[in-house]
């Protein structure tokens, strides 16, 4: 771990990847609100969100798909240089594309938010399976495009099987060892 002059440890980026509906942002959302309750400088970087801003002209082809990771995995690392814990949620299908991000940004953790794509279909809690399966929007994930589920992810959460409550623990947990004992230094305000 890679202590900065001022003590201040080096950020870390927390990647939450899995298929739509699987529940990335649910999930992520409820660690935020655990790690800024104890006082972690943290940020919430969700492709959803970013898809309406900065990386708002890109589509779903597997350049533009890669493009929205690189283009996340960039602002996330000027982020961690800071020192602030970023978390990120986004499918990011694409195993190259996750890796080139790791290799980048060093202090990275991939968590697999796995549900089957059955489960995941069911809940549709946007509605965007359904349009898939009707045709109204094409290249979605799991159905005409592919997902590629990590090999070797720090952490796994099995959604279909887990409750919010146990993944959050499971995730503060791996944080808080990811960054040592003294975590309680780690990029905390005043
Ligand atoms: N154990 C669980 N963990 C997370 N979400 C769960 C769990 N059980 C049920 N859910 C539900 O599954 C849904 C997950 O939706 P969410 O928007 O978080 O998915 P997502 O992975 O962010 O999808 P997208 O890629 O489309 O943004 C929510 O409705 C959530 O309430
Ligand atoms: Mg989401």
């Amino acid at each position: 771990m890679i202590v900065t002059p001022n003590g201040f440890r080096k950020g870390l980026t927390v990647w939450f990847t899995g298929l739509s509906g699987s529940g990335k942002t649910t999930l992520s959302s409820s660690v935020h609100d655990v790690l800024l309750a104890r006082g972690f400088r943290v940020e919430l970087l969700d492709g959803d969100d970013l898809r309406n801003h900065l990386n708002r002209d890109l589509g779903f082809s597997r350049r533009d798909r890669d493009e929205n990771v690189r283009r996340i995995g960039f602002v996330a690392e000027l982020l961690a240089r800071n020192g602030i814990l970023v978390l990120v949620s986004a499918i990011a299908p694409y195993r190259n594309a996750r890796e080139e991000v790791r290799r980048r940004i060093g202090n990275f953790m991939e968590v697999h938010v796995n549900a089957p794509l059955e489960v995941c279909e069911k809940r549709d809690p946007k509605g965007l399976y359904r349009r898939a399966r009707a045709g109204e929007i094409q290249g979605f994930t799991g159905i005409h495009d592919p997902y590629e589920a990590p090999l070797d992810p720090e952490v796994r959460c099995n959604t279909h099987q887990e409750s919010v409550q146990r993944s959050t623990d499971k995730m503060i947990a791996a944080i808080t060892k990811y960054l040592g004992s003294s975590a309680p230094r780690f990029a905390k305000i005043g």
